[in-house]
């Protein structure tokens, strides 16, 4: 019953500004850095729902309707993150698909002309985007084994190499994952490929390295599908992690194990979505540099 009033609340224009006053006053936005993570947040909310062609809830476009009016009476320099938020939120006012014809393009700031190899580099870094829909084509597993075998390259801490994959094609497999990583857009991807850690082998200081040994590869793999004309996403995964936290029922977790008959040191990280994009999107903005470099 509170969750429906709050819904109802927040899903009317005047009483949604008196509610978010109120939430935000109690849980500050404490500095522009916040605020703006904010926008970004509820910018790619209402991205996700436009790629998955869902309607936009009217308490998400007052949410983010709120909080640019706050950036805005802040004074905030109006920089790329709040003009891509407002656009966000114009475009799911309207029912706009965010993709490339809509003007959604990396700034020039970011696009340096260079010859050969180095502008491939710079092409395939500024223009991977996440990929959340496929075309329902087959892809050749020998392309993703040998797109494994280049990502393993990726630097590792003291060249330990812990990484271990695991990859679902199957429906039963995917639709299971759904209960354990977030939304359930990747299971319409062709392939799945799970990656997971063994924080158990490194040193008792070191253990969070697993988790940048992890994400170095998980670059080095997305570039790489998107250089082959792949479409992907990284989906994060948040059920355990590899200090040995469990946010979930323990009998639900063991089960994770049991379905995939998994050595329980081995901790998913993310998976990754695979298949031939279906759909071109915009690109979602990036911080200023000198929201980036201190000294700057
Ligand atoms: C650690 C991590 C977790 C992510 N998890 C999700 C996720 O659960 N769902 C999703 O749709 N995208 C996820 N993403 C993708 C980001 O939303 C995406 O990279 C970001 O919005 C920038 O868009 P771009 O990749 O198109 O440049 C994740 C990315 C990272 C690095």
């Amino acid at each position: 019953m509170r969750e429906f009033i709050k819904k109802v609340i927040k899903s009317n224009q005047f009483l949604s500004t008196i509610y978010f006053s109120h939430y935000y006053n109690k849980k500050p936005l404490s500095n522009d850095k916040a605020l703006m993570g904010k926008m970004q947040q509820l910018g790619h909310s209402i991205d996700l729902k436009l790629t998955q062609k869902k309607e936009i809830p009217h308490a998400l476009l007052n949410e983010i309707r709120f909080i640019l009016k706050r950036a805005k009476r802040r004074k905030l320099q109006l920089g790329a993150t709040y003009l891509w938020a407002y656009k966000m939120y114009i475009m799911g006012k309207e029912g706009i698909p965010n993709d490339n014809s809509n003007g959604m393009e990396i700034p020039e700031s970011a696009q340096v002309h260079l010859s050969g190899n180095q502008q491939n580099l710079i092409d395939v870094m500024l223009k991977r985007r996440s990929i959340r829909r496929w075309k329902d084509k087959k892809i050749s597993i020998n392309d993703i084994y040998n797109i494994i075998e280049i990502s393993k390259w990726a630097p590792t801490s003291c060249n330990r190499q812990f990484l271990e994959i695991l990859l679902v094609d199957d429906k039963t497999n995917k639709e299971f994952l759904t209960t354990f990583f977030p939304n359930d857009f990747y299971k319409n991807a062709p392939l799945l490929a799970i990656i997971f850690i063994n924080a158990s082998l490194y040193g008792s200081n070191e253990k969070h390295f697993a988790y940048l040994d992890g994400a170095a590869f998980i670059q080095n793999m997305l570039l790489l599908l998107h250089s082959r004309g792949f479409g992907a996403c990284w989906v994060g995964f948040k059920g355990w992690n590899g200090l040995g936290e469990i946010f979930m029922e323990k009998s639900k977790y063991e089960f994770f194990y049991k379905h995939f008959a998994l050595n329980p040191v081995l901790i998913p990280i993310s998976l990754v979505a695979i298949g031939y994009p279906d759909h071109q999107p915009g690109a979602p903005s990036r911080q200023d540099l000198n929201k980036i470099i201190l000294s700057r």
